[in-house]
């Protein structure tokens, strides 16, 4: 059931007032202290919109529970058309809990507002009525990566290598966007298959930039913060000590990598309840040119490239390195990718590969909303 905000006495509407305004305050001054600090800032303007509670509650037929389409640590995302302009949009409703929440939003807002790529989500607008806090992104039809590799629908389209290269190499675009194009440099941090949205004919964006950070400058190599983020994707050395480096991004999206090749979750909770970390599963294997054949997903049906499969993992393999400066930068990934991409694999004209030989790894399970997933939070 959805809800409006309580009308009552007019010391409390002027109170709501004030806190709006206090709220649309602080994204335009922090708004202007990070565009004098960005180069590649975008416009002037605050390109979201404002919009109002109601107006949402409208979008949504006051968030009804069949425009409900995913749900996440933060809160619930609704499918709605905006009455305005008839565009239908995805409609993020921040839970109500304290200050972080709020923080995230605030971070979402400036960086989404700021920075403008195609692999980026597109931010349409905002709302902060009263204690209300929502986002409204362009809405995208494929929904995440995350539902086609490990919820996938029956009867919906399994992805194939050639599309499976496409999403890699369009994310890390993403990603390098951030790291190189934008200044000082954007780190993510919160990279990982449910994070990556998908468009029409696959078209990859990244989204939820609430814990993005403003990247070292000057000398530094690292900005120190509390370590956020999600089990599984998290570089070991950020875990450790906190100190946040380009590299961090690089090790999750090495994950994420390793994941679209697998088809296995960054972190697979077992019948039994362990943990298997795909990370720890896979470093065996890559020392030995002749497994690799045993990560590749075996729902690919051994219909993938032997020579993409081994140029893929190896690529997935240097970015998960435990030592940072080890890991490529995302510019040397990207142009790696965009050649992987660009070999279409053919399986009428190539050869199948044996793919019974995967060793015994946790069953593939298939989630129930909101269970056994790994969410974003504080690590430490
Ligand atoms: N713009 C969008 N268009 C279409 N679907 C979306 C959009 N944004 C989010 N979703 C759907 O809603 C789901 C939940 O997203 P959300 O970002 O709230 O949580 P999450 O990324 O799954 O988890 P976490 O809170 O840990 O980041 C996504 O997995 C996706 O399926
Ligand atoms: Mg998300």
């Amino acid at each position: 059931m959805g809800w409006f905000p309580c009308s009552g006495s007019s010391s409390q509407a002027s109170k709501k007032k004030r806190k709006k305004k206090e709220i649309m305050n602080q994204i335009q001054s922090t708004s202007d202290n990070m565009k004098n600090a960005t180069k590649d800032g975008g416009s002037n303007q605050i390109a979201a919109k404002t919009f109002t509670f109601s107006e949402l509650a409208a979008a949504t037929g006051n968030f009804r529970r069949d425009c409900l389409i995913g749900e996440g640590g933060f809160g619930r995302v609704y499918k709605g058309r905006l009455g305005s302009s008839n565009q239908v949009v995805a409609i993020k409703q921040l839970d109500r809990s304290g200050l972080q929440g709020n923080h995230e939003f605030l971070v979402e807002v400036l960086m989404l507002s700021l920075l403008h790529h195609t692999n980026l989500v597109n931010l349409i607008g905002y709302c902060a009525d009263g204690d209300q806090r929502l986002l409204v992104y362009q809405y995208m039809p494929l929904g995440s990566l995350e539902d086609h590799l490990h919820d996938p629908v029956p009867g919906k389209k399994l992805l194939d290598w050639n599309t499976r290269m496409k999403i890699a190499a369009g994310a890390a675009k993403g990603l390098e966007y951030l790291h190189d194009k934008a200044s000082p440099p954007v780190i993510y941090r919160d990279l990982k298959c449910s994070n990556i949205l998908l468009g029409e004919d696959y078209h990859p964006k990244l989204s939820d930039f609430g814990l993005a950070k403003l990247g070292p400058v000057g000398d530094n190599t690292h900005v120190s913060t509390r370590v956020m983020g999600t089990y599984g994707y998290c570089a070991p050395e950020y875990a450790m000590t906190g100190q946040l480096t380009l590299k961090s991004d690089v090790y999750s999206f090495g994950v994420v990598l390793l994941e679209i090749i697998s088809g296995k979750k960054a972190i697979e909770n077992s019948k039994t309840g362990g943990e298997q970390n795909l990370v720890a599963w896979a470093r065996p294997l890559f020392k030995d040119k002749r497994k690799f054949s045993q990560i590749a997903d075996p729902m690919l049906q051994g219909q993938y490239p032997a020579r993409g499969l081994f140029q893929a993992l190896s690529i997935a393999a240097m970015c998960v390195q435990d030592q940072p400066n080890m890991r490529p930068a995302i510019a040397d990934v990207v142009t790696a990718l965009n050649y992987l991409a660009s070999q279409k694999y053919d399986p009428e004209a190539q050869p199948i590969q044996d793919s019974n030989r995967a060793p015994p790894t946790p069953p593939r399970t298939k989630r129930d909303a909101g269970f056994e997933r790994e969410r974003t939070k504080r690590l430490l």
